[in-house]
């Protein structure tokens, strides 16, 4: 039986402080919603003295959900702390999130005080909390830092003024995997009444350490963690809860599990991404678009040979479908023969031998080679034409009346048009179109980037689809956002071999 990690999330509290982050209400409770289906322990749902709106999303959770227990960040003043106390006072389980600067920088620096008015004010701040709620957590802003007698003095004195968590940030992301184990270690080893409060890890990614320095101060004691989806946050971030779940499902040897359920792990990533308008980079760990996709012709072999040769991870595991065998010019027969077969097409040795060699004269043009480029090398031209849409013409209405959108689509040789409304002008195109075809498909994401900067900026677009079971990424580029938008959709459609919805008046 594995000893019990709790999962503090803080995605929408440090995760939405990032610039270019911010949730309203509304998309703060589905990602809410969507952590307490995930299975975490504690939401932050936000800094409710901070802002109306913080304060109001904090109440809003609050009420939305109702297993996880919902925490709210104050600083050690009273007001702020009645102020979280009034936002939580809905939550069925609630905990208030307070603390001070503990590292000498905050102490003299920032807070202009002395290392025994700091203990003062922290266990005055924890008393305060503990008027309202039985749950409080102290946070030591900026431990990384910090000496670490002093810092066991500070844990001590929060400890016995009802602190039930102590959080040990690595505020500035400064600390190395050793030394963050150690000051953890040294805490459970020096602070005498360490055992009437969970140790909590809170580390930042500036170097690049902060899943390695909160495993590491997993493996000395502490027995919760604060992470984010995708591992959003403060400048280059906060910890990533996937890359922890992951590795002790992973490392079962360590004995320490969570409660996450990993399936729901890439669902959250793709929501917390498109709504927070934040890409995940390709090669994120467990999330990014390649984290279970092969390119080169040997990894390809192994990986149809037995998954395990090259994954440590079943993809199913965090809610991906499959591995994805990318054919590039690097790919080898296997991997073609295995696309094919998907398709439909088993080949004989020399059969195949011939549509390889064909296959690798146009990888070494095309970077990405599509299912509907390998019918056409397989010689099977019609349904690859069955399947080619093309956008010929799009005019859309939009200001301040209601959004139309005209289109003409040529599937081969066949013009088809349709005219539909929606809440946006993309909405009513990608309504348009999914007037003309025959399959259901469903936009599980939509990005949109801009190149550089200013009004005649190109805009990139990036859309995910899903129909049935399953899914294709759609790109395009264009000045014009809308069009961009229409022909990444059209781009996916496709990917997916979308055919034409059959009506008696096309023409
Ligand atoms: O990084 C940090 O120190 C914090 C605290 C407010 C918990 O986010
Ligand atoms: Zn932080």
């Amino acid at each position: 039986m594995s000893e019990r990690l709790y999962v503090f999330d803080t995605t929408l509290r440090d995760g939405e402080q990032v610039p270019g982050c911010q949730l309203n209400t509304v998309e703060k409770i589905e990602v809410a919603r969507m952590l307490e289906k995930l299975g975490v322990d504690v939401i932050e749902a936000g800094f409710p003295v901070s802002s109306p709106g913080d304060f109001n999303s904090v109440r809003e959770i609050s009420k939305a959900v109702s297993e996880p227990v919902i925490c709210a960040l104050t600083r050690a003043v009273e007001k702020d702390i009645d102020a979280a106390a009034d936002a939580l006072k809905l939550a069925k389980r609630k905990r208030i999130h307070t603390g001070i600067g503990v590292s000498p920088y905050h102490i003299y620096d920032k807070l202009k005080s002395n290392p025994e008015e700091i203990i003062e004010r922290a266990v005055a701040a924890v008393k305060y909390a503990r008027k309202f709620v039985d749950d409080v957590e102290f946070y030591a802003e900026d431990a990384g830092r910090s000496e670490n007698e002093y810092l066991a003095r500070v844990v001590e004195a929060v400890i016995a003024a009802g602190a039930t968590v102590v959080n040990i940030p690595d505020t500035t992301g400064y600390t190395l995997p050793q030394d963050f184990g150690a000051k953890i270690k040294f805490l459970m080893d020096n602070v005498p009444n360490v055992d009437k409060a969970i140790i909590s890890t809170h580390c930042h990614n500036d170097l690049g350490m902060a899943t390695a320095n909160t495993l590491a101060g997993v493996l000395n004691g502490a027995r919760q963690v604060e992470v984010t989806i995708n591992g959003i946050g403060e400048r280059a971030g906060n910890t990533s809860l996937e890359e922890v779940v992951m590795t002790l499902r992973c490392h079962k040897e360590f004995g320490i599990d969570t409660n996450i359920n990993t399936t729901l792990l890439n669902k959250a990533s793709r929501l917390v991404s498109s709504l927070m308008n934040m890409p995940v980079q390709p090669n994120k760990a467990i999330v990014g678009r390649n984290a279970f996709a092969h390119s080169s012709g040997i990894h390809q072999d192994g990986v149809l040979k037995n998954r395990e040769n090259y994954e440590i991870i079943d993809p199913k595991d965090v809610g991906v479908d499959e591995s994805v065998i990318a054919l590039t010019a690097r790919s080898g027969r296997a991997a073609l023969g295995h696309r094919l077969e998907l398709l439909g097409y088993k080949l004989e040795k020399e059969a195949l031998d011939e549509v390889y060699q064909r296959f690798l004269k146009l990888a070494d043009k095309k970077k990405d080679i599509r299912d509907s480029d390998l019918l056409v090398l397989v010689g099977d031209m019609d349904s690859h034409k069955k399947s080619f849409i093309k956008l010929k013409q799009l005019q859309v209405m939009t200001g301040m009346l209601v959004p139309t959108a005209t289109v003409i689509l040529k599937f081969g040789d066949n013009e088809r048009m349709a005219t539909a409304t929606g809440n946006g002008p993309v909405d009513a195109a990608v309504s348009a179109i999914k007037s003309l075809i025959n399959d259901e498909v469903v936009i599980s994401e939509y990005l949109i980037q801009a190149m550089t900067k200013g009004s005649n900026d190109v805009a990139r677009v990036h859309i995910q689809l899903e129909s049935g079971n399953r899914h294709a990424e759609g790109f395009s580029a264009h000045t014009d956002t809308v069009r961009a938008a229409t022909e990444a959709f059209i781009d996916a459609l496709n990917i997916l071999n979308v055919t034409e919805k059959q009506d008696k008046k096309s023409k």
